[in-house]
């Protein structure tokens, strides 16, 4: 009888973690984590006007949509099993004020969209921002004054936007604007208003990170943004400290829970699920998708393969669900797989 064991058997005691990676079907069977249409929510740009596509140059493939538009996408959406739409308006400059007061009239931009939406494709959610930057002269979040931004002014604006947002017909409102104490003021407004149904997705943490630029070009904030976010947004460097806003958001009455932007941020997703146990989301943002484009564009990576990597990994880091602007192509490969 010959002895068998291989010298590397003596180092791994016969244990072999190859085994079972060793064929397609062993993989897909300890396959732990699953990327499904049910994961994705589409992030879509509205431009007034009619039949407009208009390309964004710093994400390729990526269009603003005029309403008529954004109603074609979402019946296509919707017929690819995406759960939800969250809207982001880019309005006329002439509409841009110091406080951002197109964000309380009952037919601006967001909401006419909303309207139609919901009258063509009532079956896709919608969720809607009510930060202020796509309505103000400055590109803030809030209300500007010498030089501040103002948290409490602020929120008494938002929640009454939010309120003009669901009486439109907004599923779930994501207020991205990070003042102090929304969710609470969001929450009381809209149940004031008769909108218990209508959630709130807080971005419970988003972090002052250079990764929004393209969004900025596209909803036209880019050119007028008069310094930074940081006296709002949360410090890159600080995980517990976000821990700690959401705790906020939490208590506040949030339904659920977003971090943005998304890859660099796993770790927070990975707590933020563990600590509370609520629905948590990543926003796989701008500069994340135009990072993947480009490199892919040169011929660098395998764009797809790419994709497909990131959107599982927030799956692995305990998300259940991620904004990202490729929610479409990966909708269609899924459906082709299927
Ligand atoms: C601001 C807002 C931002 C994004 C969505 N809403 C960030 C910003 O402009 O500061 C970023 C989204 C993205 O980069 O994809 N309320």
């Amino acid at each position: 009888m010959t002895d068998k064991t291989s010298p590397v058997d003596l180092i791994t005691g016969h244990r072999r973690m190859r085994r079972n990676r060793k064929a397609d079907w062993t993989r897909r069977m300890v396959q732990e984590n699953r990327l499904t249409v049910d994961d994705l929510i589409w992030p879509i740009f509205i431009v007034p006007g009619s039949n407009i596509l208009e390309p964004i140059a710093a994400m390729p493939g990526v269009n603003r949509m005029s309403v008529d538009k954004a109603v074609e996408a979402a019946r296509e959406a919707a017929d690819l099993g995406i759960p939800a739409l969250a809207t982001f308006p880019n309005i006329d400059m002439s509409l841009r004020d110091e406080t951002g007061s197109n964000s309380l009239a009952a037919n601006n931009l967001i909401n006419e969209t909303t309207r139609a939406i919901k009258a063509a494709v009532p079956d896709i959610g919608i969720i809607t921002d009510v930060a202020l930057d796509p309505f103000t002269s400055h590109g803030h979040d809030g209300i500007l004054r010498d030089g501040e931004i103002l948290n409490d002014e602020t929120v008494a604006q938002i929640a009454r936007a939010a309120v003009m947002q669901a009486d439109a017909g907004a599923d779930i409102i994501a207020p991205s604007d990070m003042m102090d104490g929304r969710i609470g003021a969001i929450r009381q407004a809209l149940d004031a208003a008769g909108h218990q149904s209508v959630g709130i997705m807080a971005y419970a943490t988003k972090f002052a990170s250079a990764f929004y630029g393209p969004y900025r070009e596209a909803i036209g904030t880019g050119g007028l943004l008069k310094g930074d976010k940081k006296t709002y947004y949360i410090d890159p460097a600080n995980g517990t400290e976000a821990l700690r806003d959401a705790a906020l958001d939490v208590e506040e009455g949030a339904d659920m829970l977003m971090v943005k932007p998304g890859l660099p941020y796993l770790d927070i997703c990975w707590r933020m699920k563990q600590e509370f146990g609520l629905p948590v989301f990543a926003y796989q943002v701008s500069g994340e998708y135009a990072q993947i484009k480009a490199a892919a564009m040169n011929g660098w990576i395998d764009g797809e393969r790419v994709m497909l990597e990131t959107l599982l990994s927030f799956k692995r880091a305990g998300c259940d669900g991620i904004l990202s602007y490729f929610a479409m192509d990966v909708a269609r490969i899924l459906a082709k797989r299927a």
